[in-house]
């Protein structure tokens, strides 16, 4: 199904890999489409540079459409930055990045995801529960922008099916738990 002339994104071979500084001038076009704050150049830059933190790009052909920044932590990944520039979103690719994340979360042996969300990001929020992430909690007051509160998310990665869409085998190979 193509959606304004776009196809659904099913990321073949290599089409969601490492950021690296090379595509920080399309993660910022991106970033700063999307958010009233966005994060700055130095801020990627320093995830860049941090060993904890793991940053992915998913392409179209050479084409960065969107990006996600997680840390892992001991059993835990934190996903920090997931954004979809406008042209590609609702076709897949924040899913195929949150596929992306939790396989490799869970090749680090990390069993838990969390994040914060806005509450009033009801498609993020949607995204999430159809992950498996519940609402454990918030915490006030959290964006400094809007003063808005955030809503804290938390999934457990043993006993979810990952929002799953029957290509679960794009993603994990055909070994991939059923
Ligand atoms: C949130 C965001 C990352 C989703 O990216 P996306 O690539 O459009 O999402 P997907 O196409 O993978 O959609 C996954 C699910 O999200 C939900 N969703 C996506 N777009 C939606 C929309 N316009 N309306 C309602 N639900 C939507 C649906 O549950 C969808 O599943 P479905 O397609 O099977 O119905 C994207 O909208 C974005 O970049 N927003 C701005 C940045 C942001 O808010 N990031 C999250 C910060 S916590």
């Amino acid at each position: 199904m193509t959606l304004n002339g776009l196809p659904k994104y099913t990321p073949a071979e290599g089409e969601i890999r490492d950021m690296t500084t090379d595509d920080l001038d399309a993660v910022l076009a991106i970033e700063r489409s999307a958010y009233v704050t966005p994060w700055s150049r130095e801020m990627f830059r320093s995830e860049l540079f941090f060993d904890a933190c793991v940053n992915r790009v998913a392409l179209r052909e050479t084409e960065v459409v969107g990006y996600s920044c997680f840390a892992l932590v001991v059993d835990e990944a934190h996903l920090r930055n997931i954004t979809v520039g406008r042209r590609w979103r609702h076709r897949g690719v924040a899913k195929a990045l949150l596929h992306d994340m939790i396989r490799i979360a869970l090749e680090q042996g990390a069993v838990f995801a969390t994040l914060e969300v806005r509450p009033s990001n009801t498609v993020a929020v949607e995204l999430y529960n159809r992950f498996g992430f519940n609402v454990t909690g918030v915490r006030p007051r959290y964006y400094g922008d809007t003063g808005e509160d955030a809503l804290i998310m938390w999934a457990d990665l043993r006993n979810n099916d990952y929002g799953r869409t029957g290509r679960e085998s794009d993603y994990y190979g055909t070994d991939a738990k059923t």
